[in-house]
């Protein structure tokens, strides 16, 4: 955000700062931690593909929009409805969007926290000689561990918290640039070593043959929400990262090359977690129930098995954490924005009140994972997660749409696509999808997802 534009509202340096730091809002524990954990529950390689597709067809077409809107209008999620349709109530789903950054923060920052703890116990030499029985113990005695895991959560949200309200996010975010190209490097790496494992063929045929029976409602609604989820879509971010984009830029091929970058990253994840998964001895696809922890009790196996283990340990929890902040960074600061803007609230003010309250609604999530016996038996962490991170991630996206189409107009967002972009190749199958494909495809699944997730 270096230069200033003629509004008076901060612009970001070139296209390459905007795509970087979009980014780095979206790669982060959604790509590494949650699409392989979705991958295990949903069976495999048919979620794989049903993903990629989810975020061709509907995710880019929703980033595009959102980001349509946000440069249009040059305001956060909330004045952005109201800039454009004023008095029409529209600024509701605005609020929609503040709350369930808040909640998915919430829940976000306990992962978050468990990476953090992951980068101590990696110095302590905790994995030396790993194996997959001891890994599992490790994660399983850390989450269960009320203290240690609700420390590690606070350093987080602390952090993140501290960032937000000194305003420095673009600080962190010019040292994200060369962080994440070097997380990317690893983690190809890494994949290299899982595909090289005696017994890795076992994990890729799970993780890229796809079984067409097993396409449901479910698989659908899941690729769709973590299409969503990863690309920090229906929320309002990319609104709020749209507002700060030039006029001169290519807002087609900056959303195409940040779907394209957080795809790839989610994918290796995969590449990485399933060889390495079932090489381990007693372990196949059938035997296999995946748990929150599978990033963390799987990624100590396959660098164990590199030499110089220890040292790629190390460097990939800090990548981690690194992603991971990126995101959490981006997770607050749409409802701080909206409390600076709308209610001229001091900036460090909402940041700590915001990071108090997402700190305070997190703990049940944090110990919902063996901590408490009542909580972990209801499923706190698991219901979050299921009502924000995708039930309300695809109203808001949504939202977004029907708002686009029928309220702002295709004509007035397509004058502000082109702008900077005068040959959309694209536009006719974006019209579509926006018109029909997207709006339709979340709907229905909203409906049917109630008969399937009894
Ligand atoms: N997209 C980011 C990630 O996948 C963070 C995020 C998650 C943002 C959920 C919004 C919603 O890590």
């Amino acid at each position: 955000m270096a230069e200033k534009s003629i509004s008076g509202r901060g612009t970001w340096g070139s296209k390459i700062a905007f795509i970087l730091a979009a980014a780095g809002s979206a790669i982060g524990l959604g790509s590494l931690w949650r699409f392989p954990l979705m991958v295990g529950r949903m069976g495999g390689a048919v979620y794989v593909f049903a993903y990629i597709l989810a975020v061709f067809f509907i995710g880019f077409t929703e980033m595009l929009a959102e980001l349509a809107i946000g440069r249009y209008s040059q305001k956060n999620p909330v004045g952005a409805f109201e800039a454009i349709r004023p008095g029409s109530g529209w600024k509701y789903l605005g609020y929609t969007g503040v709350i369930t950054t808040i909640a998915i923060l919430s829940y976000y920052a306990v992962v978050a926290g468990w990476a953090f703890g992951y980068l101590y116990k990696t110095i302590f030499g905790l994995f030396r000689n790993v194996t997959w029985e001891s890994s599992a113990a490790i994660f399983d005695r850390f989450v269960s561990n009320s203290w240690e895991s609700l420390f590690c959560f606070l350093i987080v949200m602390g952090i993140t918290t501290y960032i937000i309200s000194r305003g420095i996010q673009a600080g962190i975010e010019r040292f994200a640039k060369v962080l994440m190209p070097l997380l990317f490097i690893l983690m190809i790496f890494l994949a290299i070593r899982a595909l090289t494992l005696p017994g890795a063929g076992k994990g890729i045929a799970f993780y890229l043959k796809p079984d067409l029976a097993k396409i449901d409602v479910k698989v659908l609604f899941f690729a769709i929400g973590q299409a969503f989820y990863s690309l920090s879509l229906g929320m309002g971010i990319m609104i709020t990262y749209g507002s700060y984009i030039s006029k001169r830029e290519n807002l087609v091929s900056s959303a195409g090359w940040v779907c394209f970058s957080t795809t790839l990253v989610a994918f290796l994840a995969g590449i990485i977690i399933y060889p390495t998964l079932f090489a381990t001895p007693g372990l196949t696809p059938e035997k296999f129930a995946p748990s929150l922890g599978l990033m963390f009790q799987t990624i100590p196996l396959v660098i164990a098995k590199l030499p110089g283990g220890f040292l790629f340990g190390f460097l990939f929890f800090i990548l981690l954490q690194v992603a991971a902040l990126t995101s959490t960074i981006s997770l607050l600061e749409v409802p701080v924005a909206f409390l600076i803007d709308e209610h001229n609230w001091r900036r460090s003010k909402a940041a700590l009140f915001l990071g108090g309250i997402s700190f305070f609604l997190g703990i049940p999530s944090a110990l919902s994972v063996g901590a408490s016996t009542a909580l972990t038996r209801f499923g706190f962490f698991n219901k979050m997660d299921l009502l924000f991170g995708n039930v309300l991630l695809a109203i808001g996206g949504l939202g977004v749409l029907i708002f686009l189409v029928y309220f702002w107009g295709i004509k007035p967002a397509l004058e502000e696509i082109r702008t900077g972009c005068p040959r959309f190749r694209l536009q006719p199958l974006w019209i579509f999808n926006v018109r029909f494909l997207a709006p339709l495809a979340i709907l229905i699944l909203l409906i049917f997802i109630k008969t399937v997730t009894k």
